[in-house]
């Protein structure tokens, strides 16, 4: 791990940390024509079915989608400072990596706060997670050793800031998401520096039977994250007849905008420590769609 780097890190967050109440224009409502998600990110969008819904109904469908979006950002975080806070038990408080989780943890606890207001304040329910998402999620933070823990928290990490960059930059994108994206943006991106520097150590040291699991854990977690947005129950709110035929054409369209869009930075990451072998290639091929 680069330590200089690290306390660069650490410096930053203590010395120029942003606060989501002041930093978001919280008292501003939706103006007509702000948007909640750009049209291409949400899941019926390409699908013909899309052409026959009203405005209200887009937007309505961005609106729900959002929500599950920063909802499911929201429940990963938290299970992640979980972990967090287990790991650092383990470590000396004057250790670097300790001292940089605890800025993490920070962010983390500050940024699920900021994901429940903004819920809040778009009139969101989220749908709550699956029962096997349940299940998968605490059992691997649990159960999994610190290693694949950071895999997996890198990997989401590395999705999320995409979809995070495609909303705030989106032209008309409500005020009050574009900022709460850009806090968290800023902030992730020392998150993804830390947890890069740290995993490169840990590759080094992995031989073929350790990145093939590194590579796995990776997959599975993306897998986890891209069926955590896209839900039945959404349909079902705008309106549509027959939600279930929509869900199964809306799963796969997701799919594949997922592909083309979020996993970009992630395939680069698992090919730069030789991630992508016989025994993964075709997992990734088949389950993702990605060239690996
Ligand atoms: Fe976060
Ligand atoms: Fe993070």
């Amino acid at each position: 791990m680069d330590e200089i780097e690290v306390e660069r890190l650490i410096k930053i967050s203590r010395e120029r940390p942003l606060d989501p109440t002041t930093f978001i224009p919280w008292q501003l409502e939706p103006a007509a024509g702000d948007i909640f998600l750009p049209e291409f990110l949400t899941s019926l969008h390409g699908l013909e079915i899309y052409n026959t819904l009203t405005p209200a109904q887009k937007s309505e469908l961005a609106r729900h989608e959002l929500v599950q979006v920063i909802a499911s950002y929201a429940w990963g975080e938290c299970l992640f400072c979980l972990f967090m806070t287990r790991h650092i038990l383990t470590l000396p408080l004057d250790n670097i990596e300790h001292r940089f989780l605890l800025r993490e943890l920070i962010e983390e606890f500050k940024h699920q706060e900021m994901f429940g207001q903004a819920i809040a304040k778009l009139g969101g329910q989220p749908v709550p997670q699956s029962g096997l998402h349940k299940f998968l999620g605490m059992f691997s933070n649990k159960y999994l050793p610190a290693d694949y823990l950071f895999m997996g928290s890198v990997s989401v990490e590395l999705v999320t800031d995409v979809y995070g960059t495609h909303a705030r930059k989106a032209e008309h994108i409500y005020p009050v998401l574009k900022k709460m994206f850009d806090l968290h943006t800023i902030e992730e991106a020392r998150h993804i520096i830390f947890t890069k520097s740290l995993l490169k150590t840990y590759a080094a040291k992995a031989g073929y039977i350790k990145r093939t699991l590194y590579s796995y854990v990776i997959l599975g977690n993306i897998l986890f994250v891209r069926t955590m947005y896209v839900k039945k129950e959404i349909y079902q709110r705008i309106g549509l007849e027959n939600p279930d035929k929509v869900f199964k054409l809306a799963a796969k369209n997701f799919k594949q905008k997922f592909r083309e869009k979020c996993l970009t930075d992630i395939v680069e990451f698992v090919d730069s420590w030789g991630g992508f072998n016989r025994a993964t290639r075709w997992a990734w091929r088949w389950i993702l769609g990605v060239k690996a």
